[in-house]
């Protein structure tokens, strides 16, 4: 059973980075399950989830693209405004890792997370803000990491991507806030998708006071909040969803 009501965000379009699996997934669907249609954003094939979207009955469809390509985000952005005719909510979701110690991290696999995880973000919120604040209405949520405020032994990369995504989420929570948008940024634990596959038996699961991974859907239902129109007099937070790991 869901806390929202099932049209809570009819006639709103949702783009979604990301929403080919995982996190993402969830989120795209949960979005139209409460209403809202969607464009989905990612490398792989995202043909599941907009088929899945569909069966709920709402519109979604599938655009290629690496987040990390400035102009190729402005074109998708284009393409999606001109298919849907607006966006309403933008899920910054996508999101890689290349562990590795500090001593040992190559330049390319820092500037690789830092370009998809960190500039990903970015140019998205470049591009999807300015018709947002034209109708003076947005939703944008961040998917950070407590990675990002916590740190983590061999991810400083990573770690750093996500704490530059904190700042950059609440900056841009001062300069949209008086448009009507709303920026927020959450800050998942460990949650059960291909991203941490190998790391459920690490023994990290012994830090976290639930004693459990998260699931996709216990992430998707706070974006899903942080994206309706009751969500309005929160912005600039980062909200954890972690089991207590980061406390
Ligand atoms: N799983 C966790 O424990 C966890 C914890 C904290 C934060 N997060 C964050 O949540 C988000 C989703 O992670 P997940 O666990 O679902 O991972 P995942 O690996 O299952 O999914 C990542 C998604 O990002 C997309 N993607 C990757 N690089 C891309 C690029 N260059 N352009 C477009 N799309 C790209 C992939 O196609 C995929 O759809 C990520 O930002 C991740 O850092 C995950």
């Amino acid at each position: 059973m869901r806390i929202f009501q099932p049209d809570m965000l009819a006639g709103q379009c949702a783009l979604v980075t990301g929403g080919t699996r995982g996190i993402g997934k969830a989120t795209a669907l949960m979005l139209a399950e409460a209403g809202a249609d969607v464009a989905v954003i990612g490398r792989s094939s995202g043909e599941e989830t907009v088929k899945a979207i569909g069966a709920l009955g709402r519109k979604a469809k599938f655009y290629s693209c690496n987040v990390s390509d400035y102009g190729t985000v402005e074109a998708v952005v284009k393409e999606v405004v001109a298919d849907f005719g607006k966006i309403d909510i933008l899920v910054n979701n996508a999101g890689i890792t290349k562990d590795m110690l500090l001593v040992q991290m190559e330049e390319a696999d820092f500037d690789a997370v830092i370009d998809v995880n960190l500039k990903g973000c970015f140019h998205f919120m470049r591009h999807v803000s300015r018709q947002m604040m034209r109708k003076k209405y947005g939703r944008i949520i961040n998917i950070s990491s407590v990675a990002g405020l916590m740190g983590n032994g061999g991810q400083v990369n990573y770690a750093a991507s996500k704490a530059g995504i904190i700042g950059m989420t609440k900056s841009a929570a001062k300069e949209l806030a008086g448009r009507g948008i709303t920026v927020n940024a959450v800050a998942p634990g460990l949650v059960e998708t291909d991203m941490t596959k190998d790391l459920e038996d690490s023994g990290l699961l012994q830090n976290v006071p639930a004693g459990r991974m998260g699931r996709p859907e216990e992430i998707s239902s706070l974006v899903t909040y942080l994206a309706s129109p009751d969500a309005a007099y929160i912005t600039g937070e980062v909200i954890r969803i972690d089991g207590g790991l980061a406390m």
